[in-house]
């Protein structure tokens, strides 16, 4: 799924963003949102980290979730506003432009589920360990954490060919965007050492995307 580092293209035209990612990733991307938030129940509260269009603030607020997106691009809110208002869903959604960095902001132990789509990896590496750290805080004991992104392969071989196919779009994208993703390396691990267990890990078959179920335990002190 090299083939995320195009989204930085359509980010850039945030009205094609939903129409290219649905080519992009062969529809693949769909059901690994919908396994995620199959997990959601009705009056839970949600946090979106880089909501974007609102791929996912979408399908948590169909499941009777309470909803908060964050992103930093207004105009990907924007979009997402307009699709909330056309499903009829905008009373149980809250779109802010927030970024990661202001975290700090939020209520501790006030979400039930914190979830991200595609936007780890366009982080950089502190502002992934504040993320986690900061997500571990806001999340209520036995709290998840549902987080599907591209990420570097474990096997030598995966990687060779990973970076092969993703260094011409690596180049594109930057000559047309200035801007790229970095794959997320060892978040699962991260996520353990901050005493998060990862229920479940799934990877693509060539070991460059993940959708992953992390939850905060019972006893976890903030
Ligand atoms: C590839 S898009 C994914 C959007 C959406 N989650 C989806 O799956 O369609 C990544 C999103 O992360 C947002 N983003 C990037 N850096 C961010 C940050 N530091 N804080 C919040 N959002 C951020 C971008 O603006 C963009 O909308």
């Amino acid at each position: 799924m090299s083939t995320y580092i195009l989204m930085r293209m359509l980010e850039s035209a945030p009205s094609r963003y939903d129409r290219g990612i649905r080519l992009l990733t062969l529809g693949r991307l769909n059901k690994a949102y919908d396994r995620l938030t199959s997990l959601i129940k009705q009056g839970q509260k949600v946090l979106d980290i880089g909501c974007g269009t609102g791929a996912l603030t979408i399908r948590a607020a169909l499941r009777g979730a309470e909803v908060k997106g964050i992103d930093i691009n207004p105009q990907m809110l924007e979009i997402a506003k307009k699709r909330l208002n056309e499903a009829n869903l905008a009373q149980n959604v809250k779109l802010c432009e927030m970024g990661v960095a202001e975290l700090g902001s939020e209520e501790p132990e006030s979400y039930d589920i914190v979830m991200s789509g595609l936007c780890f990896s366009e982080l950089s590496e502190g502002e992934i360990n504040y993320a986690v750290k900061e997500m571990k805080r806001i999340l209520k004991s036995g709290g998840l954490l549902l987080i599907a992104d591209e990420v570097v392969p474990k096997s030598r071989l995966k990687r060779v060919i990973n970076c092969l196919v993703r260094l011409p779009l690596v180049a594109i994208t930057y000559i047309l965007t200035q801007t790229t993703t970095r794959a997320v390396r060892n978040l699962p691990e991260e996520l353990r050492r901050e005493g998060f267990t990862v229920e479940s890990l799934r990877l693509s078959k060539m070991g460059n995307f993940m959708e992953m179920v992390a939850k905060k335990p019972e006893e976890m002190t903030k």
